[in-house]
């Protein structure tokens, strides 16, 4: 894809978010912020049979974060908890596809991180072992 488009794409999500919303019977739920900025997203998966069967999200933030989770959770649904905890930061920068300096990396990840605590918190994994 070129540039130019995967920009459009990221608009495209910022604007029209997918899967924006509240999940009333959530599995998991987490929410948590960006420290640099106060921006918040807030994560609901519903899982079944180990497998995320839906997923929603809601928040306030710029459009890289806003964004990034509205990609997020189009390729959550239908993973594994393990495939999803295993997700790092460059599967979300690849996905995003564009150059981004380490402020805005906080920005695009942050989705993935408030994913990881919940599901982690589910699992019953310790929350310091995370990586993102
Ligand atoms: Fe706040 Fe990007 S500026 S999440």
């Amino acid at each position: 894809m070129e540039y130019s488009e995967t920009i459009d794409e990221i608009l495209d999500h910022y604007r029209n978010p997918r899967n924006y919303g509240e999940l009333a019977d959530a599995t998991v739920r987490a929410k948590d912020s960006n420290p640099l900025c106060g921006d918040v997203i807030e994560m609901f998966l519903k899982v079944d049979g180990g497998k995320i069967v839906d997923v929603r999200f809601r928040g306030k933030g710029c459009a890289i974060s806003q964004a990034s989770a509205s990609m997020l959770t189009e390729r959550l649904k239908g993973m594994t908890l393990e495939e999803a905890r295993s997700l790092d930061r460059n599967y979300v920068l690849d996905m995003l596809g564009v150059n981004l300096s380490p402020v805005r990396v906080k920005c695009a990840t942050l989705s993935l991180k408030v994913m990881k605590v919940g599901v982690y918190s589910y699992l019953g994994s310790s929350v310091k072992d995370l990586e993102v």
